[in-house]
């Protein structure tokens, strides 16, 4: 822990934190931070230039603050996806989803907030900087969520923020809309549902309850499904009043014109990004399969990424000696248990190898 000078006002609720984040070391496969391997396209990469040319020549002035042609591209991308008729004042973006989560508990934190345990660890750093009491709720013990169990404890707790991961990270499991919907009857406060892996997941998205129950909120992100995380786009579909909060915390200008074309012309490529997800899929079970056949227990995922367990050496040995092979996998600070994204075939077989390597030598 950092020993912060005395003469230094730091908040008394910042003193005993570390900075989040996973190593961003060197590696020939790195699959620690739930990226998408595959790269944009040339041509892709090419139509962002164009576009981020033009808005070069502006860029003595200030971008358009409310992201107008952004969201209501958003808009029409979900729209698309679920089904549903939402517009631009039912979308607010920002850069990358951790800062649309600094929004949400600046805007609403005004009591406690809830998430289960082992879940995505930037929700409770965030409550923490913000100053906003978190409370740890619990799953099952193989990781899953229990609803009931989940309805039981919001209702004791009382919250005002209830954070549902699904997939889940660190875990990969999701749950189904209709558990989502038992959530959304039983909670008060804001039902916030981070789907930061939805596309990887064949589960209806929260986004379709959201006429029926105004207090669920869906947090998504263009950087894992959508290979943008370089981009850090981030964005929040809720209702309109749920936006119009974020209008009252979000600082001026805070989406950059090059962000905002940059996503603009992503979306536009929308096809060509999403259709490496049946590859990650698919490869993400192959994956599963092979790391069972080499003994070990993978929690089934539905997100782009395994967590598993059942080798004998500690978690940071395993994750060392993998390092040691070029493999960079994430220790998530669960004890006997590693998280993998899944990359690129020749990224799997070098960690499938090094792995087996590992493994044999323990
Ligand atoms: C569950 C979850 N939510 C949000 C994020 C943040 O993503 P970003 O800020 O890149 O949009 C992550 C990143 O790993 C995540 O796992």
């Amino acid at each position: 822990m950092n020993e912060w000078p005395n003469w230094l006002p730091l908040r008394q609720n910042l003193r005993e934190l570390s900075p989040y984040g996973a190593p961003q070391l060197p590696a020939d496969a790195v699959m620690n931070t739930n990226e998408n391997p595959y790269a944009p396209s040339l041509e892709l990469a090419k139509a962002i230039s164009q576009r981020i040319e033009e808005v070069a020549t502006t860029l003595n002035r200030y971008p358009d603050r409310d992201a107008t042609k952004l969201r209501s591209k958003l808009a029409e991308f979900i729209n698309q996806l679920s089904a549903t008729r939402l517009n631009t004042d039912n979308i607010w973006a920002a850069n990358g989803s951790n800062e649309i989560i600094q929004s949400l508990f600046l805007a609403f934190g005004s009591g406690s907030a809830i998430g289960f345990t082992p879940s995505y660890s930037m929700h409770p750093l965030i409550a923490k900087v913000t100053g906003v009491e978190w409370i740890n709720g619990a799953r099952n013990e193989d990781f899953s969520l229990d609803v009931n169990s989940a309805i039981s404890q919001i209702q004791r707790e009382r919250p005002v923020l209830t954070f549902i991961t699904t997939p889940n990270n660190p875990t990969g499991s999701a749950i189904t809309i209709s558990e989502l919907e038992q959530l959304a009857k039983s909670t008060s406060g804001l039902l916030v549902v981070d789907e930061a892996y939805a596309e990887f997941s064949g589960e209806a998205s929260a986004v379709t309850l959201i006429e029926k129950y105004p207090h669920v909120v869906v947090i998504r992100t263009m950087s894992k499904a959508f290979a943008f995380a370089g981009a850090r786009l981030g964005y929040l579909v809720a209702h309109p009043s749920v936006i119009q909060a974020m209008f009252l915390v979000r600082l001026p200008y805070h989406l950059s014109a090059l962000t905002q074309a940059a996503g603009e012309v992503a979306l536009d490529y929308q096809s060509e990004l999403l259709d490496t997800v049946a590859t990650l899929r698919k490869n993400r079970d192959e994956l599963s399969v092979a790391l069972t056949a080499m003994g070990l227990t993978v929690i089934p995922s539905a997100a782009n990424f395994l967590l598993f367990t059942g080798f004998s050496m500690t978690s940071a040995e395993l994750w060392k000696a993998l390092l040691d092979r070029g493999v960079l996998i994430r220790d998530v600070g669960l004890l006997g248990y590693l998280r993998v994204t899944i990359g690129n075939e020749a990224e799997n077989k070098k960690f499938l190898e090094s792995l087996a390597a590992c493994l044999g030598e323990s």
